[in-house]
């Protein structure tokens, strides 16, 4: 599965992560057969050739986007954009004026301190290259445009890329329900690697809502790819390679089995939710990926949890509710609640391994635990910490 397989276009690009999955996302995208670079914030460069840009977009699971280089040039002004851009590569190969196009932008550069003006430039260069050349111009089409492009300022460098995705690589299209504040497929995929679960010993969750946490570590375990069954905006561009890409999907359709690598019985995966609602979506949700028979999912309050025998991994993410002091209401049940999980935790579960996403400090405290290491995460923007605790 080296780079060298099966076609030589070389491809640079930018896998987009969640902050604090950058370096799990490298380890992924090396095993996945592409050369990663070091992790940047929020990003991991990558080097690999159209099956391995292909492979990354079915199988990758922590990334959000991968975007594609299509050209670099040095950017120091307005002006040096729109020239940059408009000889950045051939146009009238990536973008005739029959396709559509949109334009998202990032960073800064001098005179361009707005990544919304960033983008308008960029259009403008692109549409004037056309009505000159073709006298005909691309429509922009904000929700489903043939061509994503997206500028990255920085370094008096601008970086033009290409989206491969469409919508984000997180939405894997087995989630039509969610519970509250469910954690993004990606975001799951990325805590479940740091955990280091293998499939050899029970997985479970006592606060499970919708069962992102869960859902994602059967797919892990059982091997279905999560890029499986989707369509991509790869697939519309003219150097898309049909023959490649059903290469792929069948090579990461043959991954599914029912089984660990090993041959062995995947072990337990257990989830409990006390809102019968929430469980409910959990279950369909569970379905939908195809893994339902792999998840045990009981309704019940976390206090009343019972863990399988052998002892295994506890993965939570429960509620964090308003800061507390803040005035604000539910403060004193959230901190019962985590007292009482707390010592549910040490009744029932020793001998195992707890990994809990926190967003709030006091309330992590009533657990009367001491974590051994503490991830920083960022879950839609609140700044969490993947906390693992070894329960005595
Ligand atoms: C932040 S959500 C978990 C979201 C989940 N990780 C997902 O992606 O869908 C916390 C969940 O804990 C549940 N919950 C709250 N108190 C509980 C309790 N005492 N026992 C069991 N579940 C509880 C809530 O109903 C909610 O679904």
């Amino acid at each position: 599965m080296g780079i060298t397989d099966q076609d030589t276009s070389a491809i640079s690009g930018v896998a987009v992560v969640p902050p604090g999955l950058e370096e799990a996302a490298a380890a992924e995208l090396t095993a996945l057969g592409c050369q990663a670079g070091p992790p940047l914030r929020r990003a991991v460069r990558f080097q690999t050739n159209l099956a391995g840009y292909y492979r990354l977009h079915l199988q990758a699971r922590l990334p959000f986007r991968l975007l594609r280089e299509l050209a670099s040039f040095p950017c120091h002004s307005r002006d040096e954009l729109y020239a940059g851009v408009q000889r950045a590569v051939d146009w009238g190969r990536w973008l005739p004026p029959g396709a559509s196009f949109r334009v998202d932008a990032t960073g800064s550069a001098p005179g361009l301190n707005h990544s919304h003006y960033s983008a308008l430039q960029v259009k403008n260069a692109l549409v004037d290259l056309q009505r000159q050349q073709w006298g005909a111009r691309s429509s922009v089409d904000l929700d489903d445009p043939d061509l994503a492009l997206h500028l990255h300022l920085g370094g008096g460098a601008a970086a033009l890329s290409i989206d491969g995705s469409g919508a984000s690589l997180h939405k894997r299209g087995y989630r039509a329900a969610m519970g509250l504040a469910p954690l993004k497929e990606n975001l799951a995929a990325g805590l479940i690697a740091l955990t280091g679960w293998d499939g050899s010993v029970p997985l479970a969750d006592p606060l499970c809502g919708s069962g992102t946490l869960l859902i994602e570590a059967a797919c892990i375990a059982l091997g279905r790819a999560p890029g499986l069954g989707r369509r991509f905006g790869l697939e519309r561009w003219p150097d898309f390679n049909p023959q490649l890409w059903q290469q792929e999907q069948e090579a990461a359709a043959a991954l599914a089995r029912e089984t660990l690598p090993c041959g062995k019985a995947l072990a337990p995966i257990v989830g409990m939710e006390q809102d019968a609602g929430v469980l409910e979506q959990a279950r369909s949700n569970a379905k939908a990926a195809g893994v339902a028979e792999a998840l045990d999912l009981r309704q019940g309050d976390c206090r009343d949890f019972e863990p399988p025998p052998e002892p295994g991994i506890l993965v939570c993410n429960p509620p964090y509710g308003e800061r507390l002091g803040g005035g604000l209401g539910g403060g004193e049940a959230l901190e019962s609640l985590y007292a009482d999980l707390g010592r549910m935790l040490k009744e029932r579960c020793s001998g195992w391994s707890l990994w809990l996403l926190s967003g709030n400090p006091e309330l992590t405290g009533a657990l009367r635990m001491k974590a051994s290491r503490r991830i920083p995460i960022s879950n839609g923007g609140i700044d969490c910490r993947w906390l693992h605790y070894e329960i005595r």
